[in-house]
């Protein structure tokens, strides 16, 4: 049986107790923390960014998942690096070419963290082929970035599918994750596509219990 990953969201946590929604989701045995860092410019919000990444890391050990949907996002790479990420994904759409983004993966790899990729909706998933194979992560949006609480979009199944295909006949490893709109419903259809990890925000920080929830949202 495949093993089925959780990453809160917490771009949907109560911010204003962070220490205790963290705890919540350690106690919960989720597997990784998902940062939604926005900056404005590449998506209509902005949301958080370096300290509150910082503060976290310093006090909590679970797979920091940086997910930036932040322009000219290699000038971040190294601060965030330094304040605790273990992955750190970047947009497609913001790089200018294939050299660019390998070089970017060189220059995480050399900070000693993951390289994940993410596309937005209206991106093509045939456009990550040249990347099978060098990224450890790859992002597929459900939803157009930029808030929580929006619907899934089941356009990102094919997009999963495709992924999982690629990878099971090129032999090659990567993580497949999947961000925005997932429920017990989605979850299922996502699982189901073949991937695997799957990003949770409103569903799972509306929940009272935090951990029954997450073993419902693997169904395992
Ligand atoms: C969109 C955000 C959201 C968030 C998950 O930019 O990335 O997808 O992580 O939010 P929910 O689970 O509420 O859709
Ligand atoms: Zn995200």
């Amino acid at each position: 049986m495949k093993k089925i990953f959780i990453a809160p969201s917490l771009l949907a946590s109560n911010f204003l107790s962070l220490d205790t929604e963290v705890k919540r989701v350690i106690e919960a045995k989720a597997d990784y923390l998902h940062y939604d860092v926005m900056d404005g410019h590449f998506v209509p919000n902005i949301s958080f960014g370096l300290p509150i990444v910082q503060a976290i890391t310093s006090q909590f050990s679970i797979v920091h998942d940086v997910h930036l949907m932040i322009s000219n996002p290699a000038n971040y790479f190294e601060a965030f690096a330094k304040a605790g990420a273990n992955i750190i994904t970047f947009h497609y759409e913001t790089a200018k070419d294939t050299q660019t983004i390998l070089a970017w993966v060189k220059q995480l790899h050399q900070l000693g963290v993951k390289a994940g990729i993410s596309i937005k909706p209206q991106t093509k998933v045939e456009v990550l082929k040249p990347l099978l194979g060098v990224l450890d992560l790859f992002l597929v949006m459900s939803v157009e970035p930029g808030f929580g609480g929006q619907v899934f979009m089941p356009a990102a199944l094919e997009k999963i599918k495709w992924l999982r295909q690629q990878l099971h006949n090129s032999k090659l490893t990567g993580l497949i994750e999947v961000d925005g709109g997932i429920n017990l419903e989605t979850a299922k259809s996502c699982i189901d596509a073949g991937v695997d990890i799957l990003v949770v925000g409103s569903y799972l920080f509306k929940q009272s219990h935090f951990s029954k929830t997450i073993k419902q949202l693997k169904h395992e």
